[in-house]
């Protein structure tokens, strides 16, 4: 019997049950009401209201600039809606790093003012105080190793990370060290399949993976690329399921048609 279709909410222990199980997760992002509330009823596992918010939603080149006030505004949108998803916030850049309380703190805010289930931060060892802080408060922390997009001015690019036998060993450590801090899940970015195959069966905890092959738990995407919405970003692992970008030319066309020749409205339309 599959644990997803059993369940009425998932938590982090369904998830990892769901691995245990050999279910894979289905994990999208989503910033706002209205698309997190298509996408929980669609049967979503996990929600993510990434710091990709700042790209998708604010237009930002980077991740970098979004704010946590910003972040609990989109987390509290989209947990107004969600029934069914487990719902994690991402910790934007510079709101954990720096010191083990700040993490703490930034995490607290998130959790009491958006109701998310989880936080979601970037890094390993690095951010292994923050991590042992977080969790000391009973708040669940996700994980995220290879291409870690806040850190994208110390690496200069978005290629395929890891791909050296250094960063691959140096990857495995902390995704070790993710699990036996107590993280509950892991998202790992843009490394070769073979590597997070091979990290997915070293730890108990669900990794879920974009750009990093099937042999994972789960998968991530995020979700204006995945429907076709953002047309300019197309990366060699991105499916998009959907040409939304098309759709709304053609809606927003005809609408402009409507008005200008006067069709619309009509007299039904009117009071
Ligand atoms: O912010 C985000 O959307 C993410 C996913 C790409 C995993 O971190």
């Amino acid at each position: 019997m599959s644990i997803h279709k059993e369940v009425k909410v998932i938590t982090t222990h369904i998830l990892s049950e769901m691995k245990f199980n050999g279910e894979k997760i289905a994990m999208l992002t989503a910033y706002d009401y209205s698309m997190a509330r298509l996408v929980d009823a669609a049967g979503i596992d996990i929600i993510l209201v990434g710091d990709s918010a700042s790209n998708v939603m604010a237009g930002f080149e980077t991740t970098l600039p979004i704010t946590l006030d910003n972040m609990i505004y989109h987390g509290a949108s989209v947990v107004r809606a969600v029934k069914r998803a487990l719902v994690v916030v991402d910790l934007p850049f510079g709101t954990y790093q720096g010191n083990s309380k700040e993490a703490l703190n930034s995490s607290i805010r998130i959790m009491k003012e958006t109701g998310a289930h989880a936080v979601k931060l970037e890094g390993g060892i690095e951010v292994k105080e923050s991590i042992i802080r977080i969790l000391s408060a009973g708040i669940p922390v996700m994980g995220h190793l290879g291409l870690t997009p806040q850190s994208i001015h110390k690496f200069g690019t978005y290629v395929v990370r890891a791909k050296q036998e250094d960063e691959a060993r140096r990857l495995k450590e902390d995704a070790k060290l993710l699990e036996e801090l107590g993280c509950f899940a892991m998202v790992i970015e843009k490394i070769p399949a073979k590597l997070a195959e091979e990290v997915s069966q070293m730890v108990k905890i669900p990794v879920i993976g974009i750009g990093a092959g099937g042999g994972v738990d789960g998968q991530v995407l995020v979700l204006h690329d995945m429907l076709g919405i953002n047309q300019e970003f197309s990366p060699r692992f991105l499916r998009r399921y959907h040409n939304l970008a098309s759709e709304i030319d053609g809606a927003v066309k005809n609408y402009i048609a409507d008005v200008r020749s006067r069709d619309f409205p009509n007299e039904k339309e009117q009071y």
